[in-house]
């Protein structure tokens, strides 16, 4: 089963003109219907939480109602339509095939609509190595883009994780690539190489639900400036801008009005068959390699920031 990773992330919110304008600011393109891409095609999908087109709400606070994977091909689809079959139903209209798994989750599969990208990788000049960037060629450019590129990750909440990283394994090909004891695994399926797509975590029942989704952008300095602008525009920072430590992505995360969190990567491992995984317990060391803080721009000459505010 070619799975490549999450093609879409569907949505019942309170507030769509909070939500719209939040994913535009994010770096999303507003395509219609609901629909915001990243540079890829991949794409947050929203929808009022009462529309009655979207599946089941799954009875938490959790505004994510369906999962909709990129496949790489048709004989995936077959292959998962089978699989899955045997033991709950399985719809197949317009090349999408739909079901709930073990948590009560809704997912969809179909063959991606991921368009190819070309090289975007920050390119870094270090002594001992050719330059990667042109002589007289700068790096700073207030102007860049720094657009989501391709939806990574999304992380689960779920009441049952032995249960639930069983059905992703056993029944959709998926393995663990590392492991963070006290909440879960990182699951790789079988049709990408990233150190995860989909991250499950260990919750109470009433939390269960997205914790939150990632884009990929095309490196740190894509992150710091796309985080740097999310911020001036009056979104609140959760937890970065820092480096994890499992899957090594940089990483930036900001509260969201879509009851989850929302983050920008940069930069994740790839890894195939042969990499064994890694096991350790959940705690800061674990979680990151290191973590900041935003701060106010500032330049010496001048106070710090905030000292004005001083008595
Ligand atoms: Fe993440």
């Amino acid at each position: 089963m070619k799975i490549i990773g999450p093609d879409a992330l569907v949505f019942g919110v309170d507030n769509l003109p909070a939500c719209s304008q939040y994913l535009m600011d994010y770096g999303l393109a507003d395509v219609g219907n609901g629909r915001f891409e990243a540079v890829d095609g991949t794409a947050v999908v929203l929808r009022a939480k009462d529309d009655p087109s979207l599946p089941a709400s799954m009875g938490t606070a959790s505004m994510l109602r369906e999962t909709v994977y990129g496949v790489a091909d048709e004989a995936t689809l077959d292959a998962i339509a089978t699989e899955l079959g045997r033991d709950r139903e399985v719809t197949r209209s317009g090349g999408v095939l739909r079901c709930v798994d073990d948590m009560g989750f809704a997912l969809a599969f179909q063959v991606t609509v991921r368009r190819p990208l070309g090289p975007q990788v920050e390119k870094l000049n270090a002594p001992g190595s050719p330059p990667q960037r042109p002589v007289n060629v700068v790096a700073v450019d207030d102007q860049a883009p720094s657009l989501p590129l391709t939806l990574s990750h999304v992380v689960y909440f779920v009441p049952d994780e032995a249960k639930a990283t069983a059905f992703y394994i056993e029944r959709l090909g998926f393995r663990i690539t590392d492991r963070l004891g006290g909440a879960g695994p990182f699951l790789q399926p079988r049709g990408t190489q990233d150190h995860h797509t989909l991250f499950l975590i260990q919750t109470p029942p009433f939390m269960k639900g997205v914790e939150h989704f990632t884009f990929h952008m095309a490196g740190p300095t894509a992150l710091m400036q796309a985080g740097s602008r999310f911020v001036a525009k009056g979104y609140e920072s959760f937890w970065g801008p820092g480096r994890h430590r499992m899957g090594s992505n940089w990483f930036w995360y900001f509260n969201s009005p879509l009851g989850c969190h929302v983050e920008y990567d940069a930069d994740m491992d790839q890894h195939d068959e042969s990499w064994v995984a890694r096991m350790a317990p959940i705690g800061p060391d674990a979680s990151q390699l290191f973590l900041f803080t935003h701060r106010e721009k500032w330049a010496p000459g001048g106070p710090p920031p905030g000292a004005a505010a001083q008595p």
